[in-house]
């Protein structure tokens, strides 16, 4: 097989979430991957540092999901799941409803991210309707939060940067403050110390608006996407009180903690919270096949079983929710979780992960480093004249060195793949502090 590495045009692919004319003058291009490593268009090893974008959490080209994959696509290469199904998809959801936290007992499948968020906020408003409150509609987010790009994620999701082109949004949503907090948690190990009481800000929402009128709050228990921020200690069980005194719904964007990013199965597990709608996609299929799910507890899925039974439940789905291949590829995903213990190895490399992560402290322009799980961030000085420019700096510096990181603003992002070992660990750390040392 002739495999073309080298494109004859880049201009006719506009990619998202990019700086396509930096791009283009000095592309960045994988033409394979393995285990925790990518390989270059001109045959460079880079480390994957960021577990592709937050997804390839067993590693790259994992032999199970292969098989998977390929046996699904000789065998039935498409099924839909509106009023007819196929036995994968109902095999998957016993499977995720196996590993997910008590109490979750259904699954609705969507293809990404931003559609499991879009999910869980409809299936919240009409859950409220279906129960006899029609009025409670509004949704909470959080400043600084990421639920995807669409247009009820992009409404209570909370980076300006992501919100500002998009005109008014959707009406109704009011937004917690971020708990970012610098002047008294830089440098801490795992979850901060101070900030629990911002919580307390979803009751000053509640005073403005009456619970009356507010259907649900998400929030990610990570805030990953904006920079890792780590929720401080307590803050989400008192959330998560405050949800259950009004009868608001607590969604957990788990779209990157879900499926062993902080040791546990799920951050609800790591958090000890008992969110009503999980939302997750991303490592759901190694990153192979595009899929997410939202796990919903029975109260919620059976508050829509009311109607005679020959009525649709919940006007709401995707054509290709519970595709068979992303069916297949999941269940070898799960099956590789299995083997090889992924859903917990975070918790044991999780020590070693943190010293070498804070032993970046010190070195040109850092102001914070922060993880937890096999999850990490340097926090860079901005330069004011140019924002973000210090942290893009490094990341096409790192990938130049042969490691992968994750750049948003004037943050750098770590999180490997799940298998990565210790030496490797030493590895990617080595790169990023040579990097960061030689970086202007
Ligand atoms: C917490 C969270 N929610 C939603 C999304 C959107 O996912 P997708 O890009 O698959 O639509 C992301 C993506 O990073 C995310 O981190």
């Amino acid at each position: 097989m002739n495999i073309q590495t080298k494109p004859n045009d880049l201009a006719a692919f506009w990619m998202p979430f990019s700086a396509n004319r930096q791009f283009k003058k000095a592309p960045r291009l994988f033409v394979e991957a393995k285990g925790v490593h990518y390989i270059t268009d001109d045959g460079r090893r880079v480390l994957d540092g960021t577990s592709g974008l937050w997804c390839v959490n067993a590693g790259h080209c994992r032999p199970k999901i292969v098989e998977a994959i390929r046996k699904q696509a000789e065998t039935l290469d498409f099924a839909g799941t509106f009023q007819m199904g196929h036995t994968r998809a109902f095999e998957l959801a016993n499977r995720l409803t196996a590993i997910a936290p008590k109490g979750f007992e259904h699954v609705f499948f969507t293809n990404s991210g931003s559609e499991s968020v879009e999910t869980a906020l409809k299936m919240a408003i009409a859950y409220h309707r279906a129960k006899g409150n029609a009025a409670k509609v509004r949704l909470i987010g959080r400043e600084r939060g990421y639920h995807g790009v669409n247009f009820g994620g992009t409404s209570v999701g909370g980076i300006g940067g992501n919100r500002k082109m998009f005109g008014t949004l959707v009406g109704g949503v009011d937004h917690l403050r971020h708990t970012h907090d610098l002047s008294r948690n830089a440098y801490a190990r795992g979850e901060p110390e101070h900030g629990a009481e911002l919580a307390d800000e979803l009751e000053r929402i509640v005073a403005l608006h009456d619970a009356s009128t507010i259907a649900a709050v998400i929030v990610e228990p990570v805030a990953c996407s904006t920079g890792v921020l780590i929720p401080p200690k307590g803050y989400l069980k008192r959330l998560e009180a405050i949800c259950r005194k009004h009868d608001i719904l607590l969604i957990a964007d788990e779209v990157i903690t879900a499926f062993g990013r902080l040791g546990t199965p799920f951050a609800a597990d790591y958090f000890d919270i008992s969110p009503d709608l999980i939302t997750t996609a991303k490592a759901i299929t190694n990153g192979t096949i595009p899929m997410g799910a939202v796990f919903v507890k029975s109260h919620i899925h059976d508050a829509f079983m009311n109607g005679p039974e020959w009525m649709i439940d919940f006007f709401h789905g995707y054509t290709y929710s519970g595709h068979p291949m992303a069916c297949a590829a999941s269940i070898g995903t799960l099956d590789t979780f299995a083997d090889e213990g992924l859903l917990t190895r975070a918790a044991e490399l999780a020590p070693y992960w943190e010293e070498r992560m804070h032993a970046l402290k010190g070195l040109p322009h850092v102001i914070d480093i922060r993880n937890i799980g096999l999850i990490g961030a340097v926090e860079f000085e901005p330069d004011p004249a140019q924002p973000g420019k210090r942290a893009f700096d490094r990341f096409v510096q790192a990938f130049e060195q042969g490691l992968l990181v994750r750049q948003t603003g004037d943050i750098i992002a770590l999180s490997p793949p799940l298998i990565i070992t210790k030496d490797e660990i030493d590895q990617l750390f080595d790169i990023f502090a040579k990097v960061l040392k030689t970086a202007n």
